[in-house]
């Protein structure tokens, strides 16, 4: 039998003529044959922005007519209060059962922003009394060293959540790698079976990865109604896009996702109620593409460098605030938004691990 797959290539669409494939039972003699295009599941194409937009300081703020003086949402100071009850929860189960959370994080390479997302939130940790463990492996290292760290910190009864911080450099497999994480232990959510059940109805994963659920509690916390509202999220990731549109599906929003590939980006995001932009493009999200009085959270942060900072550089968000800012009702800044919800949920995610462990509640 001959049949016509599609595949995608640089945005066009050709005809190929696909090969079929057999799959045969182990059972009995009687070949079962599936027939399968095989772009059908996977085309691998590159997530990447093309957009004109990716500038940093050069593009002249746009006036909006319907000018409205935006909330901001302040993530540092809803973190602040998140991690106050995680400190004060952490003492009570010392002093009750004498058992503090543990928290591993396996860090590979020499990424500026990985390491800095991973000493924030080892320090995070130190402050409320959660117990860390660092294991640092060279980006050349080979994938084996990273299964045998990931099965010590398996193994090892005084931690409660193991997170290896993501992106592995390119030659680990990064599927292998998450999937031989404990699922007790999976604190950021992301082995396949939490994120299948995150999809499924009905179905309770046993952690919710972190940014997602950091920019739920804010929206919930900022008392805004998620029920019904048309939602979009910009980028698919595994770490931020997907996860995030699920969960506001289970929500009950209307969610639309825009991503590098997506041919009018702008005109869907203007339907939007509330945005949730994780594409990690500066400047992506004008004016033009907000609906007033949308709610915006902005998970982007590019380090763009800055000889006046001291630390030389400073976080750049997808949205371009000063254009949003007039237009919608409610918005994160970039740094100071969603950010510090990120760790305040790994920190909340560690707890609750460490609570199921030990029966504790
Ligand atoms: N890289 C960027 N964000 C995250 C995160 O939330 N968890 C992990 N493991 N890696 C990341």
């Amino acid at each position: 039998m001959r049949r016509v797959a599609i595949s995608w290539q640089n945005g066009l669409i050709t005809s190929i003529a696909s090969a079929t494939k057999s799959l045969h039972t182990t059972k009995d003699n009687h070949s079962c044959k599936i027939i399968m295009s095989p772009p059908l599941v996977s085309l691998d194409l590159p997530d990447i922005w093309s957009s004109n937009s990716n500038q940093y300081d050069s593009i002249p703020p746009q006036k909006f007519s319907n000018q409205q003086i935006a909330t901001v949402i302040d993530g540092k100071s809803i973190a602040e209060d998140i991690r106050s009850s995680i400190t004060s929860e952490v003492r009570r189960m010392k002093e009750s059962i004498g058992k503090v959370p543990g928290l591993a994080v396996i860090v590979v390479g020499q990424r500026r922003d990985s390491l800095i997302y991973v000493r924030n939130k080892i320090k995070a940790c130190e402050e409320t009394g959660i117990k860390s463990m660092m294991t640092e492996l060279p980006d050349e290292c080979a994938e084996d060293e990273v299964l045998s760290a990931l099965s010590n910190f398996n193994e090892d009864s005084s931690i409660h959540g193991i997170l290896v911080q993501l992106p592995l450099p390119q030659h680990l497999d990064e599927g292998k790698i998450l999937n031989a994480l404990s699922l007790e232990k999976d604190v950021d959510g992301f082995h396949p079976l939490n994120m299948g059940n995150l999809a499924m109805r009905g179905r309770e994963p046993l952690f919710i990865p972190c940014t997602p659920k950091g920019c739920i509690e804010l929206l919930i916390r900022s008392g805004v109604e998620i029920i019904g509202k048309n939602a979009v999220v910009i980028g698919k990731s595994n770490i931020v896009g997907l996860p995030t549109s699920l969960l506001l599906q289970r929500h009950h929003a209307t969610v639309s996702i825009v991503h590098a590939l997506t041919k009018n980006p702008e005109q869907i995001t203007r339907e939007a109620d509330i945005v949730i932009t994780a594409a990690g493009v500066p400047n992506l999200v004008r004016g033009s593409w907000l609906k007033p009085g949308a709610v915006v959270l902005d998970v982007g942060t590019f380090p763009v460098d800055d000889p006046s900072s001291e630390s030389g550089y400073r976080l750049m968000g997808d949205v371009y605030y000063e254009e949003a800012v007039e237009l919608v009702s409610a918005i994160t800044p970039v740094p100071g938004g969603v950010g510090p919800m990120t760790i305040a949920m790994l920190l909340s995610n560690t707890l609750d691990s460490a609570k199921r462990t030990y029966d504790f509640h």
